[in-house]
């Protein structure tokens, strides 16, 4: 059945989905590669064909006066983007975004902390794949693990509740650390979460396919050293959560090949050139750079064309590990983490 959209400020899809969420990449660029996301030498956009500051403010705007609640800005790494703090603190004035979160790798967070949290950014997540610094190094081939490690401390320090630390799990490269790294998030008061692999993007490092551990193998490996129940609390996410017994902390499975998360999906992303991205797994598109580009000062334009777009948000994704070629050639890096 086709839902109807009665309500034409609200964004709805063809199937009665609300989006209520956006993911806004700031930048492409990383001080890192890990070798999930990226190939060694990647290929960046020109900075001009960025969206400006200015540009992802009026995005972000007009999403909220369409029902949007929660903005996450991702990139890349979006502490690397110049003057971002401008844009944090911009949209931490929006009456109506009820929150304004952060994925990060953590490395500039040191800097960064206290000045997200007064321009009222709510949440962070933290992408942490492994503690020992060697095997970080391997993992995002250049990387220095004590920068995260400040990283962290300084978000605990400047006060960030529920922090959420983030490991994408390969087989034989850190699958053995999945509850040293459970115990590290939950000892300092943090959710941990794992994510598997998708195929976003040519990376150059390992086969898939191979490398794919899943997130049932990883509960398994966790119910050998604590006890974990399933949680109702569900975030509209794609997660599901479990409860550690004795613990007021979480552990987060993001399943897209083992469990299909798409019938509630509540998002859309922004990629850093301003195409709106409708789903993670699949090519629709729309242009939003054009838009915002060819009406300077007309938010109503931009609002429009987001309403538009409901009309080509896909189903779901068709994420296959076995295929040959990704059958999406953007990296999470361009996408929107
Ligand atoms: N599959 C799954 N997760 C990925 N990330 C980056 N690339 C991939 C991929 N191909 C993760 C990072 C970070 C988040 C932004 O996305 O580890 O936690
Ligand atoms: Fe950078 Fe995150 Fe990609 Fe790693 S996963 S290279 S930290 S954007």
């Amino acid at each position: 059945m086709i839902a109807t959209n009665p309500d034409t400020h609200l964004l709805i899809d063809r199937f009665g989905r609300q989006v209520t969420y956006v993911r806004l990449s700031v930048t492409d660029r990383c001080d890192l590669r890990c070798v999930y996301c990226m190939s060694e030498d990647m290929t960046f956009v020109p900075r001009e064909q960025l969206l400006t500051l200015e540009e992802m403010f009026r995005l972000g705007k007009a999403f909220v006066a369409m029902g949007v609640d929660k903005l996450r800005i991702t990139g890349g790494e979006p502490l690397v983007r110049r003057n971002i703090l401008k844009l944090f603190q911009d949209l931490g004035q929006l009456d109506g975004l009820r929150d304004l979160t952060l994925t990060t790798n953590g490395t500039q967070l040191a800097r960064y902390a206290k000045d997200l949290k007064a321009a009222g950014v709510t949440r962070i997540n933290i992408s942490l794949d492994t503690l020992n610094p060697e095997r970080f190094r391997a993992l995002t081939r250049l990387g220095d693990i004590t920068k995260v490690l400040e990283g962290i401390d300084a978000a605990l320090a400047a006060g960030f509740q529920r922090i959420k630390l983030n490991a994408v799990i390969l087989k034989h490269r850190n699958h053995d650390e999945v509850l040293d790294l459970v115990n590290f998030a939950h000892q300092r008061g943090m959710d941990m979460t794992f994510i598997e692999e998708m195929p976003l993007g040519v990376i150059g490092d390992h086969d898939r396919a191979e490398a794919f551990y899943s997130s049932d193998a990883i509960l398994r490996d966790l119910r050998q050293g604590m006890v974990l129940e399933e949680s109702a609390a569900q975030t509209g996410g794609p997660a599901r959560y479990f409860q550690r017994e004795g613990s007021d902390y979480r552990v987060g499975f993001i399943s897209p090949h083992s469990h299909n998360f798409c019938d509630t999906c509540n998002r859309v992303r922004v990629t850093a050139e301003g195409r709106l991205l409708l789903c993670l797994g699949q090519e629709h598109s729309l242009d939003l750079r054009r838009v915002l580009r060819a009406h300077p000062t007309d938010d109503g334009k931009v609002r429009e064309a987001l309403l538009e777009s409901m009309a080509i948000k896909p189903q779901g994704h068709e994420f296959n590990l076995q295929a040959a070629q990704p059958m999406i050639f953007r990296h999470m890096s361009a996408t929107g983490g």
